[in-house]
């Protein structure tokens, strides 16, 4: 099936809040919040398991009416009818049809337009003004390493060669007035870069952060958009007109003109410039981000519209409560694997899931069997994979009768149709891995030493075993049937469903 998206340009994130409104998907608190642990507190009970509402906090502790800023807005993509109607799709569209819709959305591309200017420059804050404390950046957790401003920005780089931009969504702590130090890994297109400039032999590269646009700008900077495909290009396939840019004002990056905040500046690759970050709630819902020293940002610049909005989100999804970050995970970490399998030839795959709660940490596949060994090579592909680096470490396939939505479904073919005995349960040692994984010992996650953590993975065949002699009591079946009466006899007993009483009970 083909899903019909009517792409929707909200204009900008006041714009995407007024959708919201009208749908009844926004939550506004007017009562006083606290910066400091409180917000975030609020944010991570609010979410839920996909069932919470955005949240816009309207008045922030120690920023009143004279702030610089006094609003910031979260969780907004923590729930896929609102990944729905960012793709202009019914909101309740099925998470498996997002899923497939997924697969083909990072391929799109409508250029960006370059404008003269736009609401983003009605303040600009240079040099000495710059003030990352004029902004209600949370202490999001208590736990972490200090108030981290970049949790759900656009962190603009561009390669040195061929100038195109990448737009990544990276963590950055506020380490002082005009200082960010950041999570960036070398693997990550950040990275790419980074490495690049430094080859050419400069010691920093232009940075910068669009904080509160669109929201498939966040959708596609959290995203494996392909390296040298432009995420402006992508941004503007799903909202199906271009992005106006606007330029940086103290170096030659782009950034959407109607941002809410622009944050600009220099990032150091000189080891003497780096600061300490983290700890920080990391996606796998345990404080895992050491704190140790980091490349920084040098803020030269910031600009942003009158009255911002302070864009952000809680990280770390445990159960009860999903992050952005994951259930957005869920939809393209599966739709990812789906099309690794597909390039690599692995036949009959009918569906892929990424349950939002571990976001593909644990990857389902469902298959449709037509020979012996599928499972095997599902898993073969899915680790051969780079997209494996911190995902899929557990892989769990099952046969084409099975819904992967439904847990009971995927827990009852573990439990009748999985023998360790008969390699149904594969241990692949010593693999990549994600180096935030707390259930790796601490000398096997340290990247500094190894360049990425160690994983051993593990793939449980739930399917029917081919590998079994057919039967001929059971008409050559490899399995016996399954209690499910036949249909016949179903619709026979539904046509007396009323006449038992039984009318609208199941
Ligand atoms: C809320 C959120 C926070 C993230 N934090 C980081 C981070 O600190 N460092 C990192 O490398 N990736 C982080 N990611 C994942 C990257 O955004 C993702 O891997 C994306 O593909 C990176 O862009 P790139 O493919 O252009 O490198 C985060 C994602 C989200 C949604």
């Amino acid at each position: 099936m083909t899903l019909e998206r009517k792409p929707v340009a909200f204009g900008d994130l006041r714009g995407w809040l007024g959708a919201l409104d009208k749908a009844g998907e926004l939550h506004r608190i007017d009562a006083e919040v606290d910066w400091n642990i409180e917000l975030g507190t609020v944010a991570r009970l609010a979410q839920g398991p996909g069932t919470g509402p955005a949240l816009l906090f309207d008045k922030i502790r120690d920023y009143g009416e004279n702030a610089r800023c006094r609003q910031v807005f979260a969780g907004a993509l923590s729930s896929y009818r609102r990944i729905a109607m960012m793709l202009g799709l019914p909101p309740d569209t099925h998470p498996r049809e997002l899923v497939q819709l997924g697969r083909t959305i990072l391929t799109g591309a409508i250029p960006p337009k370059i404008v003269g200017t736009g609401p983003v420059k009605e303040t600009i804050v240079k040099g000495d003004d710059v003030d990352l404390n004029d902004f209600p950046v949370p202490q999001w957790n208590r736990a972490d390493g200090g108030r981290y401003v970049l949790t759900y920005g656009g962190v603009v780089t561009k390669d040195p060669a061929t100038n195109v931009m990448n737009v990544g969504v990276y963590r950055g702590m506020v380490a002082g007035k005009n200082l960010i130090p950041m999570l960036m890994w070398r693997a990550q297109h950040i990275g790419h870069h980074a490495t690049a400039w430094q080859q050419l032999g400069h010691n920093e590269m232009p940075i910068a952060v669009a904080i509160g646009w669109e929201p498939s700008l966040d959708f596609v900077g959290g995203a494996p958009v392909p390296k040298g495909l432009c995420e402006y290009d992508v941004v503007g396939a799903i909202r199906g007109a271009p992005v106006e840019l606007v330029k940086c004002e103290t170096n030659d990056l782009y950034v959407p003109a109607g941002a809410e905040i622009v944050i600009e500046g220099f990032l150091s690759f000189d080891p003497a410039t780096f600061l300490p970050e983290g700890p920080y709630a990391e996606f796998t819902g345990y404080v895992a981000g050491d704190r140790s020293p980091k490349p920084a940002i040098r803020v030269t610049c910031i600009t942003h519209r009158n009255n911002p909005i302070l864009r952000g989100t809680i990280e770390g999804t445990m159960p009860g409560s999903y992050s952005e970050n994951s259930v957005t995970s869920s939809i393209m970490r599966a739709a990812t694997a789906w099309n690794v399998l597909d390039r690599a030839g692995v036949p009959g795959v009918t569906d892929v899931w990424c349950p939002p709660v571990q976001a593909g940490v644990n990857t389902i596949v469902q298959v449709k069997q037509s020979y012996r060994g599928v499972a095997k090579q599902v898993a073969n592909a899915l680790w051969g994979s780079s997209a494996a680096h911190v995902r899929y470490k557990h892989v769990t396939v099952v046969d084409d009768d099975i819904d992967i939505h439904d847990y009971a479904a995927v827990d009852w073919a573990i439990a009748f149709r999985v023998n360790a005995g008969e390699d149904d349960v594969v241990i692949m040692p010593s693999t990549f891995g994600a180096g935030l994984d707390p259930s790796v010992r601490k000398r096997d996650r340290n990247v500094a030493q190894f360049g990425t953590g160690k994983w051993h993975r593990v793939l449980i065949d739930a399917t029917i075993n081919l590998d079994y002699d057919p039967d001929p009591d059971l008409g050559g079946a490899r399995f016996p049937p399954t209690v499910r009466p036949e249909q016949r006899d179903i619709d026979a007993v539904k046509a007396r469903w009323k006449e038992l009483g039984l009318d609208g009970k199941k």
